[in-house]
């Protein structure tokens, strides 16, 4: 196995061309007919279908655009209470890093990047789910999966409308799709298994977006994101709820090496993921090497008391537990998040049971 910590290969992963405006991913899925038209023979993902039927909303005319966003005041302000951001002022504390000539000028700077980069990996990745949710409608087998699937190609479009909208008029620029989660999403649509297909986007991607909304939601003030992030969340939660549900059938009776295969596919997307967090772009066009940088927070990752990038996975790790795929094969799933810190979130609530609890409260606040 691949060193996870081998910070030369973390970095070696680049946009190969920046300002590529189509990217294509060659694949060979089939589409698959179903003569069953039995509507209900799933009756929880039938409620989901029926759920997102009448949880339409309008990003064009249900969201506030006339709000006035000063990109400095609210990446300051979320900054104020994003782990991240206080692990830079850590190092900027501390002699001979590759920030410790940093003022308030060059925070305020990488406050407003950070929040440029965190959307627009929310914008990407939203694309990412839209196309993944079109390619399930095709080769799901299930009428009910299907007839679902379709509403959340509705959803994603939304989403990536909203986000492109907020980053285009509010904050007035942009990042491109960082590698790593542009190389999971691309394995994830090369695959011509639909469960890959759920289990990369819905599980995993969806799962990390989830946390990574609530988040965001959580330590915002700026009124037109909090609100955007709401929306969004109430349709979300439903996706990973999607996912679970489906996977929940299709894995009933997995094991052996189709099982391992599974297991392996989730270890690699969760370090994907997490590589992610490394933000090597936002680095670069600060101008601080990312060879220099990057290792000081690959070893704060290993420091316990830095929560901020581990609770991403504490939708994942509750939802890869329900599918089974944590424990089977002796636990080699556990194992492997226990190396990466992240297990003790296995009892946290998974999103099939919390769905309804997101949906109530966009029902009592939108
Ligand atoms: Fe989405
Ligand atoms: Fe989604």
């Amino acid at each position: 196995m691949t060193d996870v910590q081998d910070i030369e290969a973390i970095l070696a992963i680049t946009n190969a061309d920046p300002n590529e405006v189509l990217h294509a991913v060659p694949g060979d899925a089939g589409a698959l007919f179903t003569w069953d038209y039995a509507k209900g023979a799933r009756p929880q993902l039938e409620k989901l279908y029926e759920k997102a039927k009448t949880s339409q909303w309008n990003g064009s005319t249900d969201l506030d655009w006339s709000i006035d966003v000063d990109p400095e005041r609210t990446a300051v302000e979320l900054g104020a209470r994003d782990g991240r951001m206080k692990y830079v002022r850590a190092i900027m504390n501390e002699k001979g890093s590759p920030v410790a000539h940093w003022g308030e000028k060059e925070f305020n700077e990488y406050a407003i990047e950070n929040l440029a980069h965190r959307a627009s990996q929310f914008l990407h990745g939203e694309q990412g789910a839209l196309l993944c949710t079109a390619r399930i409608v095709e080769t799901v087998p299930w009428i009910d999966a299907k007839y679902y699937a379709s509403t959340q190609v509705m959803d994603e479009a939304r989403h990536v409308e909203v986000f492109a909208r907020y980053l285009d008029e509010k904050l007035e620029t942009r990042y491109p799709m960082n590698a790593h989660l542009g190389a999971l999403i691309d394995d994830i649509l090369s695959d011509s298994r639909w469960d890959i297909t759920y289990l990369g986007m819905q599980i995993m991607v969806e799962g990390l977006a989830l946390a990574a909304f609530g988040t965001m939601y959580r330590t915002t003030n700026e009124p037109l994101l909090k609100q955007l992030l709401r929306y969004v969340m109430s349709d979300e939660a439903r996706h990973v709820a999607f996912g679970v549900l489906s996977l929940q059938e299709a894995y009933a009776d997995i094991n052996g090496a189709e099982l391992r295969e599974r297991q392996e596919f989730v270890f690699e997307a969760a370090v994907r993921m997490r590589d992610r967090f490394l933000h090597q772009e936002v680095w670069e066009r600060l101008g601080v090497e990312p060879r220099k940088i990057v290792p000081y927070f690959v070893r704060q990752q290993s420091e316990e008391e830095v929560m901020f990038q581990q609770a991403l996975f504490a939708k994942i790790v509750p939802n890869c537990k329900k599918l089974g795929l944590l424990d089977g094969r002796d636990g080699w799933l556990r194992d492997r998040f226990t190396e990466l810190g992240v297990i003790h979130y296995e009892d946290h609530i998974d999103t099939s049971v919390e769905y309804t609890e997101l949906d109530a409260l966009s029902a009592r606040t939108l």
